[in-house]
């Protein structure tokens, strides 16, 4: 039997914790903030070592969608959900469970595929819940990491202009941090731009790969953060960009798809003071939402249509990246500000109620 115990957190909507001991199902969804649209998020499938490391990481994530949502301009709200399990051991049952619990929300929360989870698994959470996106079916967006990998290499070309007068990446060097889902695609195209890639890849088979298709320069794990290069690109998971390690930078740009790079926001002050150009996360790395929301457009999902929107981004950048020098604030600053006044203003907020099959 699932039990669902709904936990009061201050500035969230609704947060619940669900447990089912039959199938081993812990988890914790989020709902930020739905005044724009409903929730939508990852559905994240990671060992976590405590249930506070859990609940803190949907709790930031979630935070983050909100900001992303509204200034992609999605018309959904933040939301996000995590899994206490092993990715390589989660088992149908489970899913569908957690399929349940997302069911028991009504539609207020969507759950989509994150770090741990793939399309396949939607699939599965789809036979107990109709509130899924980003199926692996034709009519649907697929695969997000594409738009996601697209727009932070349209990112990092708005802070290229910023800094250097031009959008041309060719022979800058440029190190990618994780090279899964978004960093391999991301490493495609900069190959393709004359970019000089260095990688860092704690999958030794995959690291050699991905060096061999661009090559690219291997990085140890323990010269990822002091190896100088142009543009740092983290792509693999949150919170590596620390007071500590701040120090220790040799970079000009730092642009990538990972959630919630920075440990905490306040670290963007300290990044301005390096003279280092923070491309906030939930800004660069909308283009995988802004696929998955697509899917509701009235006239369907149109691949087109997606990537004229993840266009955006680089507008959207280059607009903070201006402002923030100019008013000589932190790039976090300017990223936050933002994304109040589209909420405050409910711009962007979803007009027609989204229409799902049962
Ligand atoms: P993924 O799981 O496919 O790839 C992550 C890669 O990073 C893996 O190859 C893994 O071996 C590697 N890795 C993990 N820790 C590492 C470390 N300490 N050093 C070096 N390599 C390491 O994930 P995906 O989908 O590529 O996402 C990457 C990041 O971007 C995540 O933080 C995710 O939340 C974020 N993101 C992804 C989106 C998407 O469309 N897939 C959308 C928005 C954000």
């Amino acid at each position: 039997m699932i039990v669902i115990k709904e936990l009061s957190i201050p500035g969230y909507k609704k947060v619940i914790e669900a447990k089912d001991p039959e199938c081993g199902l812990h988890s914790f969804i989020a709902i930020h903030d739905s005044s724009l649209g409903p929730a939508l998020g990852g559905v994240r499938i990671y060992p976590y070592l405590t249930d506070e490391e859990a609940l803190t990481d949907v709790l930031r994530l979630a935070q983050a969608m909100t900001s992303k949502s509204a200034i992609a301009g999605c018309g959904t709200g933040g939301g996000k959900s995590v899994i206490i399990a092993d990715q390589n051991t989660k088992t149908e049952e489970l899913l569908r469970a957690f399929g349940a619990v997302v069911n028991s929300l009504g539609g207020d929360y969507i759950a989509a595929e994150d770090v741990g989870s793939t399309p396949e698994d939607m699939s599965i959470i789809r036979q107990a819940t109709p509130f899924v996106s980003a199926l692996p079916t034709v009519t649907s967006s697929g695969d997000p990491s594409r738009f996601t990998a697209w727009g932070t290499l349209r990112g990092m070309q708005a802070a290229a202009q910023h800094l250097w007068g031009s959008s041309s990446l060719k022979n800058k060097s440029i190190l990618i941090q994780g090279l899964g889902n978004v960093g391999s695609k991301l490493a495609s195209f900069l190959f393709w731009e004359g970019a000089n890639l260095l990688i860092a890849e704690q999958d030794p088979q995959k690291a050699l790969k991905e060096a061999a298709l661009y090559g690219a320069q291997i990085i140890d794990a323990k010269d990822i953060y002091s190896t100088p290069c142009d543009i740092f690109s983290p792509c693999a998971m949150g919170g590596i960009i620390t007071k500590e390690i701040i120090p220790e930078l040799k970079c000009h740009i730092i642009a990538g798809s990972a959630n919630n790079q920075l440990l905490s926001e306040d670290l963007g002050i300290d990044l301005m003071d390096r003279k280092i150009l923070y491309a906030p996360d939930y800004i660069i790395n909308a283009g995988g939402l802004i696929n998955a929301t697509s899917e509701f457009d009235p006239n369907g999902y149109d691949a087109k249509v997606v990537r004229e929107k993840v266009e955006h981004i680089y507008d959207t950048l280059l607009t903070l990246f201006n402002e923030a020098k100019e008013n000589h604030r932190p790039t976090t600053e300017i990223a936050e500000e933002m994304a109040h006044h589209y909420l405050d203003h409910l711009i962007g907020k979803r007009e027609h109620p989204i229409k799902w099959a049962s």
